[in-house]
C-alpha cells in the first residue's frame, strides 16, 4: 500500500475527492494531511474522515524558505509517505526541496500548462478570450507550476463567464482529474490522463 501525504492551504475540497477515492483495491491510502495554514478548512474536513493532520506555519519563519520546508521537511518524514499531493498548497517550494521529493511529488493547477502559471488563472484565460480551459495534473520540479503532465481536463469557456463561475467548472473537474491520475501514478502508470 503506498503512502500519501495530502498539502493544502485552503478549503481542500480536492484532499477531499483525493481522500475519498482510496478504498477498496485501490493501491494507496492518506495518511497525513498538512497545511501551512492553521485555519485552513480542509484540516477540519480531514479530521472528520479520520485521517492525521498536520500543520506547519509558514508565517513564523518569515522569509526564510529554508527554515520552514525543514519543518515540513520533518513532519513529512515522520508520515513517511511515498507520495505527496500538493492540493491548493499555495507556497513556493525551493529547488532542494522539489529536488528532494522528485518523481513522488503531483501538483494540481487551475489551467491547461504550459499556459497561466502561477496565479489568477481564470481571469487570465477570460481575458485573453479563451474558448477552452481546465486544469493540470503534473510532477513537480524546481520550475513553478511545470514539470512532466500526468493528466489534463478541458472544460468549455461559456459567454458570460466569470471568474468564479469558470472556477466551479475547472474546479469539478479537478475532482475527478486528481482522484484519476492518483491511482494511476500509484500503480506506477505514468501515462497522462485525459478528460474533457
Ligand atoms: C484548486 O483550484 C487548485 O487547482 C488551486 O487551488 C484550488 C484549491 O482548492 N491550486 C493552485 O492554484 C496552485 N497554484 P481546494 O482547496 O478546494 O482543493
Amino acid at each position: 500500500m503506498k503512502r500519501v501525504a495530502i498539502l493544502i492551504s485552503g478549503s481542500g475540497s480536492n484532499m477531499v475527492a483525493l481522500a475519498r477515492s482510496m478504498t477498496g483495491d485501490h493501491p494507496a491510502r492518506p495518511v497525513l494531511v498538512l497545511s501551512n495554514r492553521p485555519g485552513a478548512g480542509g484540516l477540519a474536513r480531514a479530521e472528520a474522515m479520520g485521517i492525521p493532520t498536520a500543520v506547519v506555519d509558514h508565517r513564523p519563519h518569515g522569509k526564510d524558505r529554508a527554515a520552514f520546508e525543514a519543518a515540513l521537511d520533518a513532519a513529512l518524514d515522520a508520515a513517511r509517505p511515498d507520495i505527496i499531493c500538493l492540493a491548493g498548497f499555495m507556497r513556493i517550494l525551493t529547488p532542494e526541496f522539489t529536488r528532494r521529493w522528485q518523481g513522488r511529488m503531483l501538483n494540481i493547477h487551475p489551467s491547461l500548462l504550459p499556459k497561466y502559471r502561477g496565479l489568477d488563472t481564470h481571469a487570465r484565460a477570460l481575458a485573453a478570450g479563451d474558448t477552452e480551459h481546465g486544469c493540470t495534473v503534473h510532477e513537480v520540479t524546481a520550475e513553478l507550476d511545470d514539470g512532466p503532465i500526468l493528466g489534463r481536463a478541458r472544460v468549455p469557456v461559456e459567454p458570460g463567464d466569470t471568474p468564479e463561475t469558470l472556477a466551479d467548472r475547472v474546479l469539478a473537474m479537478e475532482h475527478l482529474l486528481y482522484p484519476a491520475v492518483l491511482r494511476r501514478f500509484a500503480e506506477g502508470d505514468r501515462t497522462p490522463v485525459l478528460l474533457g
